[in-house]
């Protein structure tokens, strides 16, 4: 059944402070993991390389105000640019913008005694002007920003105090839009914190004998932290709403051998579902606890932990899709490709953008349709799209057909999904206007309807201008979805 999208459905597109603001030692801010990775330009594009961030890299980022080596301190300018930029957002008829606030901005020795007024008063601004436009602002309260103060006053997320003070970031940000932000969302991606432990939990990877052990530690500590911002975010405001959010590592059994079916179940199980069984479940699922056998996981839980996760699930699932993986049980023998942070098997059947991240938009409408099933709650896709590299004209003009087809055939899953009886409230495509890509640290990976002018060195007037896709989205959200 081909259904309509509902007249409530929350279009819009999303942002992360880290890639975006730039601006990354104005008004008292301290530095945050993605300020210390460095551009290098010699990465394969195809392949997904893990830089390991180590203690000696951040000594020497600390060191050094460059803001061509390390482009996420610059941004796109966000922080002095946001009028104009969200003021294109509402031509474009954005009903919602999800954009992330900087933990190191609102707290910067991140166990200060007040918050820092010039922040939120910046965050005022974001969201107010947002609402000028009747556009929701959505909130990711942690965006693989983790503050370096934290790692090194606490040691990141391994450390329990970091619930607390987590706790306080959020109590500020709670009470300060009220009223104002409905849709929250506590950890961007959270399951990406297994492949990329630091940006996303502060835990570096020195050479402990246990790093495993480590992550899920402090994964543990991010779940009870999840689970006491919801009860605090519904003492504080009755409407809120609180998200989970993973990257959903869809996958395929290479073939329809039972081995690889099972490779397939249990890499959706320790990749996917663990992290939305917690959080919207309430409960550490069992194959949780035979992995941590077998891999001499011990978690140390203390009393009411365990409560607390099972007392304060997220409202809705947040998730964001941007390729499909497949599992077998003759791994070795297949081809790798990249994809979003994990390296993945090649699937024949799939194309690929250049940097080698397999197109699947059925893989939505079967995402869509297995977590529905499971958790029946509503779901808001708060990321979906895929970067390409585009050409400004002379005339100004950026033709992206590509981009384009993209959306559109993502969007037709996402409404065959709904025919099939799946509750979705919304999209927030990623990337509205391009910004520095997360993994690669490139500008060339351009996701946005709206271009920026700035290359990879930073060389460029900043200005933007509208490509193609701007218009083709504005009708669409005009048309609810109708014009695809
Ligand atoms: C998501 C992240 O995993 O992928 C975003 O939440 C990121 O922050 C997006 O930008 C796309 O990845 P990349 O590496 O192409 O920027």
């Amino acid at each position: 059944m081909n259904k309509e999208f509902p007249k409530d459905f929350l279009w819009g597109g999303a942002l992360s402070a880290c890639q975006a603001e730039g601006a990354y030692n104005e008004d008292g801010k301290t530095l945050t993991i993605p300020e210390v990775m460095k551009f290098n330009p010699k990465n394969d594009r195809k392949i997904t390389k893990q830089i390991q961030i180590n203690m000696e890299m951040i000594n020497e980022a600390k060191n050094d105000n460059d803001i061509i080596k390390y482009p996420k301190r610059r941004g796109i300018d966000f922080y002095h640019t946001y009028k104009s930029d969200i003021a294109l957002f509402a031509e474009m008829g954005f009903k919602v913008f999800r954009y992330s606030i900087s933990w190191a901005r609102v707290f910067p020795n991140g166990d200060d005694k007040t918050p820092n007024e010039k922040a939120l008063k910046f965050y005022d601004n974001v969201i107010d002007e947002c609402i000028k436009y009747d556009m929701k602002p959505l909130i990711t309260i942690s965006h693989f920003d983790m503050p370096i103060v934290l790692i090194e006053k606490f040691g990141g997320w391994y450390n329990r105090a970091l619930i607390d003070l987590y706790l306080r970031y959020c109590e500020v940000i709670f009470n300060r839009y009220k009223g104002k932000v409905q849709y929250w969302v506590t950890f961007n991606e959270i399951n990406m914190s297994v492949k990329a432990g630091a940006k996303t939990l502060g835990i570096l990877n020195e050479g402990q004998p246990n790093y495993e052990e480590m992550l899920f530690q402090g994964l543990h500590h991010q779940f009870v932290a999840a689970s006491k911002a919801k009860k605090l975010a519904n003492e504080i405001g009755s409407k809120n709403k609180i998200g989970s959010m993973v990257a959903y590592f869809t996958t395929y059994p290479y073939t329809c051998k039972p081995t690889d079916a099972l490779a397939m179940q249990s890499d959706d199980q320790m990749k996917n579902l663990f992290f939305l069984d917690i959080l919207n479940k309430g409960k550490y699922p069992y194959y949780s606890k035979t992995y941590f056998e077998k891999n001499n996981i011990k978690l140390h839980i203390e009393e009411g932990d365990l409560e607390s996760i099972r007392n304060y699930t997220a409202d809705f699932v947040g998730m964001s899709y941007y390729n499909s993986m497949i599992s077998s049980n003759d791994g070795e023998q297949l081809e790798l490709t990249a994809g979003n942070v994990h390296s993945v098997f090649k699937n024949p059947h799939l194309p690929a953008n250049e940097w080698g991240w397999q197109i699947d938009p059925v893989g939505l409408r079967y995402t869509l349709n297995h977590i529905y099933d499971r958790y029946n709650l509503p779901i808001f896709i708060l990321e979906n799209s895929s970067g390409f590299i585009d050409k400004l004209n002379d005339d100004f003009t950026i033709n992206d057909p590509y981009r384009i087809e993209f959306l559109r055939k993502h969007i037709e899953q996402m409404k065959l999904a709904i025919g099939d009886g799946v509750k979705v409230i919304g999209y927030t495509m990623w990337g509205p206007i391009d910004m520095i890509s997360s993994s690669t640290s490139e500008m060339t990976k351009r996701y946005g309807f709206i271009y920026v002018d700035q290359d990879d060195y930073g060389n460029g007037s900043m200005k933007r201008y509208k490509k193609d896709s701007f218009y083709w989205y504005k009708n669409l959200i005009k048309t609810n979805g109708e014009e695809l």
